[in-house]
């Protein structure tokens, strides 16, 4: 399976409007070019523009526990599927969720075949998101190195090792991503050595003055998996 490169829009001006579709189609053609699997999340007022412009995966940065029905403001597994997207980040850093609402909203986005992608700041959250749901994926993201210059491959490779252990011992089908502070292809190239399956990036991408070279320079050369 090739390493998935997972880039998250967050609410980044760089990506208001149609600027989330033209960073979109960017995301896609260095996908194609590169035969690359890239995703993008954009914000949540772009979602269903940037669904119908690209043919890349695209994930919600956000779901919540509601069902369909009379749940005014509420994004919903059941919407988010309608519209064609692909899965969701659930619980970021930025965006947290108290455990049960998450295990209730990881099985909405199961129902709707979504795929799930859980943040996590820490091993302790990890193995407690794990006695709660089972996702497709936990993102390790340590929050104090998120939008920073050093990466978490370079800061805190042992986590990264001690959580795909954690996994394995836990529960086999669940894949780790990791991210924070993820800018160079020897960032990615070292997630996927130290067993990640792939990486959560934002403004190395987003922030970038030119985000296509950015990007194509990200994802040179994986390291075959
Ligand atoms: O979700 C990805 C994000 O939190 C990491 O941000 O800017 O460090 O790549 P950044």
């Amino acid at each position: 399976m090739r390493p998935l490169i997972l880039i998250n829009f967050k609410a980044y001006p760089e990506t208001a409007g149609t600027r989330a579709s033209a960073l979109a189609k960017l995301c896609e053609r260095v996908a194609r070019t590169a035969n690359a699997a890239i995703a993008v999340a954009p914000s949540l007022p772009s979602l269903a523009l940037v669904a119908s412009s690209v043919n890349i995966p695209v994930f919600s940065q956000h779901c919540d526990a509601a069902d369909a029905g009379a749940f005014t403001g509420h994004v919903t597994a059941a919407g988010l599927a309608a519209s064609r997207i692909h899965g969701s980040l659930l619980n970021h850093a930025e965006r947290p969720i108290p455990l049960r609402t998450l295990a209730r909203a990881v099985q909405q986005c199961r129902k709707h075949r979504l795929t799930t992608v859980v943040c996590a700041p820490s091993l302790r959250s990890i193995s407690a998101i794990l006695s709660a749901c089972t996702p497709d994926y936990i993102a390790y993201e340590p929050p104090a190195l998120i939008g920073g210059s050093v990466s978490i491959t370079t800061a805190k490779p042992g986590i990264i090792t001690a959580a795909v252990q954690l996994l394995k011992k836990r529960r086999k089908g669940v894949r780790l991503l990791c991210g924070a502070g993820v800018k160079t292809r020897q960032d990615v190239q070292a997630a996927l050595r130290l067993g990640a399956a792939g990486v959560l990036v934002a403004s190395a991408v987003v922030k970038a003055k030119d985000p296509e070279r950015a990007l194509r320079a990200l994802v040179a050369h994986h390291a075959p998996r």
